[in-house]
């Protein structure tokens, strides 16, 4: 099944805050819900989240009462902008809205005064494809991944960047899939990812399903086992990567990467080429997200909050890997190695 769906007029999404205890798929019928559940994360992961903006725009279409082309093109635009407010770190989340309604725009022929249904229909279809071409970018990252992990690794990898975090098949997680598809002996270590927990909780769920032997691991236990050569490879996904290859992803990344170049761990982010920012010079630009400090104080332990009462904290989501502990990027279009600045910048245009 997939993480973000349309069916039956509506869009279906898995609901991630409640896995791995229960598994419950919600239905969504108006624009600014979708924007609430990414918001809330009921959907995270950066390509999932693109997809379900893009579906959410759909949903602005058929929600609009207009008879009227420029009315309706007006409402979608009102939509998009309500949509890409939800997050601030993921670019796929713009990127999709924005593809929808530039492909929107760039009809050859333009639009009829009375084109509305048509035009109702052309969004819900561009959403369908960007959710389409997502589980097949993911497949090929999946093969160019693979390609890097050898009989009998074992990889530390961060965060949710499985099927769920986007629309199937996943990105990290997706070439470890791949990997031991083609029968590779793998052992994962499982970041847990404080403070949402996205890799005991969600990473664990699907390295169940598929039958890939894992150990979950507190974050800060990853330095040691680095440190004792008890790891060969590094996976992780990206939310943005600036176009010198700094990339920023779910917090705990960057000391995570930190950790295995001191040890001389390659270190490999997946990341599709709808990640990429080049309107970014560098991972400074790139917006991070700080979320509600009740997510990081409402631990409990023993069924007593852990922190006191009135203990205050910040919640900062998201941090930026600098470009030089990175060993390469894995994108559909092959593997970027350094310089970044030259070769992400081919990867993403397909330029020579
Ligand atoms: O806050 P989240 O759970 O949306 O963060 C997700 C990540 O950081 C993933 O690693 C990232 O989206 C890329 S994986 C598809």
């Amino acid at each position: 099944m997939r993480t973000v769906f349309w069916e039956n007029n509506q869009l279906k999404m898995i609901d991630q805050r409640i896995l791995p205890g229960r598994f419950e798929v919600l239905s969504y019928t108006d624009h600014v819900s979708v924007a609430r559940a990414i918001k809330d994360m009921v959907v995270r992961g950066a390509p999932a989240i693109g997809a379900a903006a893009a579906f959410g725009l759909a949903l602005a279409g058929f929600e609009s009462a207009s008879s009227s082309t420029r009315e309706l093109i007006a409402d979608l635009q009102a939509a998009a902008h309500t949509l890409k407010a939800a997050r601030p770190t993921a670019v796929n989340l713009a990127w999709a809205v924005d593809r929808v309604l530039l492909s929107l725009s760039q009809r050859e022929r333009g639009w009829g005064e009375g084109d509305v249904d048509y035009i109702r229909h052309f969004v819900l279809s561009e959403a369908q494809r960007i959710a389409d071409e997502d589980v097949e970018i993911n497949k090929r990252m999946g093969e160019h991944g693979a390609a890097l992990i050898n009989d009998g690794d074992t990889i530390i990898h961060h965060c949710n960047t499985g099927a769920l975090a986007t629309v199937d098949w996943g990105t990290a997680l997706g070439v470890i899939r791949t990997a031991h598809e083609q029968g590779k002996k793998i052992h994962v270590f499982v970041d847990e990812t404080r403070p949402r927990l996205q890799g005991a909780r969600l990473t664990a769920w699907e390295l169940e399903q598929y039958g890939i032997p894992y150990e979950i691991i507190s974050d800060n236990t990853a330095g040691y086992f680095l440190k004792a050569g008890k790891v060969q490879k590094c996976f992780v996904g990206s939310d943005r990567t600036a176009a010198n290859g700094d990339v920023a992803n779910k917090i705990g990344t960057y000391m995570l990467a930190l950790a295995a170049h001191d040890n001389g761990v390659p270190f490999y982010p997946v990341v599709p080429t709808s990640t990429i920012d080049l309107s970014l010079a560098h991972g400074d630009l790139i917006p991070i997200e700080e979320r509600d400090p009740e997510e990081v104080l409402g631990l409990e332990f023993h069924g007593e909050r852990v922190a006191p009462k009135n203990a205050k904290a910040r919640n900062i989501a998201f941090d930026v890997t600098p470009n030089r502990l990175v060993t390469g990027i894995v994108t559909e279009n092959g593997i970027v190695y350094p310089p970044f600045e030259i070769n992400l910048r081919k990867a993403v245009l397909g330029e020579q």
